[in-house]
């Protein structure tokens, strides 16, 4: 995932209105989730296909090492709660279709870049192991004649276990894959059932087996809290069961529930909802199942094994938060290729089109599909170091931040201002520039960042903290 649920908005809000010290509106505050400083919601129509192309060159010409990010929009059906750019195909054609434009992105992006270095490869959705073996044997294949991949550190791919065929392991090892993100959201029967996803735990034991004997260990398992009839018992249990199969990491995202933006969601009963107060004690009781088997908490939503590279990292403090969430991967240059996917540059992000038919034409007439995106000014490189920061560590120090963007700390005051009621409260501790949390992190983390964000409430809306 990197566009969709990335994109999400929910309520509306006022740049750094008084933050209230009960928890309970603390982190029902409208926050965004930084997955890129300034979000999204900021980009506009004045960066476009010229405004890449340059920075494509300008890429190429860096030397800098290059990920690359592919999407891939297609699922056999659409989930209730789903809230990713993606869309239901029953039949290969689209997708073989899709691919093919797909391929000429690729080459188009590849002439203005350069043979460069690639570090890292992610493959996202909707679901890429709809491709079939002999497309994704392809796209692999131009990848490697267009770029330099013997360097490739992490080769992952989102999959739905549900799709996954007897010998799909065995393949994307052969294809370099190296790691894997599986979707589970909850086993529960009532609230799979509920949410459209009918995904057994047998299923999930499959899947895990096979990437095993594949050679694929590293594998990552995606939860849901909040969805509908979920109770303590219920994401106790799928808690257990998901942190018992031993994945190297395992995400716990909070249900973003925007039926006006997804019309999917309009399947799911509003009734049928867990509320605030229960939504909060549901989060922390599927935290306290993960933490008890023997997993580090990553950042605000994000669990890894105590020897998983994510948690050396953030021991390290060399963890990243993009698009794809908490990663290791430090490239400064994103490439994204498909409709709706999100690259970045050390100038600024590009968002391709997000429609598959104006994705497509674009590249069929020979322009970059990029339909807009926002050129860094001002103290966006600052501001973005402080946030993500925070939302890495849970602790910053404005100073040396400042120092490395070549700034006076002294701009970022009125953020220590606006976080007064929390350090009053003792949540947060404020020493000369230093700034750390010291309680409710994986559930303020997002608010306190927000404190730092010079856009706040002028681009629209965003999902609650928790
Ligand atoms: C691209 S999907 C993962 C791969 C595959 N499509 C699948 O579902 O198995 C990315 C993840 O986004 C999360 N997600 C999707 N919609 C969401 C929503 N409305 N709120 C929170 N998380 C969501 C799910 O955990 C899902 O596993
Ligand atoms: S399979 Fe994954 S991407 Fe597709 S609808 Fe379900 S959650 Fe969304």
């Amino acid at each position: 995932m990197n566009a969709g649920a990335g994109r999400i908005t929910i309520g509306s809000m006022n740049a750094h209105p008084h933050i209230a010290t009960d928890l309970g509106s603390v982190i029902r505050r409208q926050v965004p989730r930084y997955t890129s400083y300034p979000t999204a919601p900021h980009f506009t129509t004045d960066v476009g296909p010229e405004a890449y192309e340059d920075w494509l060159r300008r890429a190429g010409a860096s030397g800098l090492p290059v990920s690359l990010y592919l999407h891939v929009p297609y699922c056999r059906s659409i989930c209730h709660y789903c809230g990713c750019s993606t869309k239901a195909s029953r039949k290969d054609g689209p997708v073989r279709a899709y691919v093919e434009v797909l391929r000429r992105e690729i080459a188009m992006v590849a002439e203005r870049l350069g043979p460069v270095a690639v570090s890292h490869v992610h493959w996202g959705g909707g679901t890429p192991n709809l491709l079939g073996h002999a497309d994704f044997e392809t796209l692999v294949g131009d990848l490697h004649a267009h770029f330099d991949l013997s360097a490739v550190v992490e080769h992952a791919i989102e999959l739905d276990p549900r799709e996954m065929g007897p010998d799909d392991a065995r393949f994307l090892a052969r294809m370099g894959v190296n790691r894997a993100s599986l979707g589970v959201q909850d086993l529960d029967s009532t609230v799979q059932e509920a949410i459209g996803r009918h995904q057994p735990l047998e299923l999930v034991e499959a899947a895990v087996s096979q990437l095993h004997r594949a050679g694929i260990g590293a594998i990552n398992m995606d939860l849901i809290y909040g969805l509908p009839f979920q109770t303590h018992q219920t994401i106790r249990r799928t808690a257990m069961h998901v942190a018992g199969l031993a994945p190297s990491r395992i995400s716990l995202f909070g249900y973003a529930h925007v039926p006006w933006f997804r019309p999917n969601q309009r399947l799911i009963d509003e009734a049928s909802l867990p509320g605030g107060d229960l939504r909060l004690a549901l989060s922390r009781t599927a935290r306290e199942t993960i933490d008890a088997f023997g997993y580090e908490a990553i950042g605000i939503d994000h669990f890894a094994r105590p020897e998983d590279p994510l948690t050396l990292a953030r021991d390290a403090r060399t963890l990243h938060r993009n698009f794809q969430g908490y990663t290791t991967d430090d490239a400064q240059i994103l490439v994204g290729f498909g409709s709706s996917s999100i690259g970045r540059t050390p100038w600024g992000y590009v968002q391709n089109a997000v429609a598959n038919g104006v994705w497509r034409r674009a590249i069929e007439q020979d322009r970059l599909p990029v339909e807009r995106g926002r050129a860094y000014a001002g103290e966006d490189l600052l501001r973005a170091a402080v946030i993500e920061e925070l939302l890495c560590f849970f602790d910053v120090d404005l100073a040396a931040v400042a120092a490395r963007h070549g700034a006076d700390p002294a701009v970022l005051a009125g953020g220590i201002d606006t976080l007064r009621p929390l350090i009053a409260a003792g949540w947060v501790e404020v020493d000369g520039w230093r700034v750390a949390i010291r309680t409710h992190g994986p559930e303020i983390a997002r608010v306190v960042a927000s404190a730092f964000d010079a856009y706040l409430g002028t681009g629209g809306r965003h999902s609650v903290a928790v």
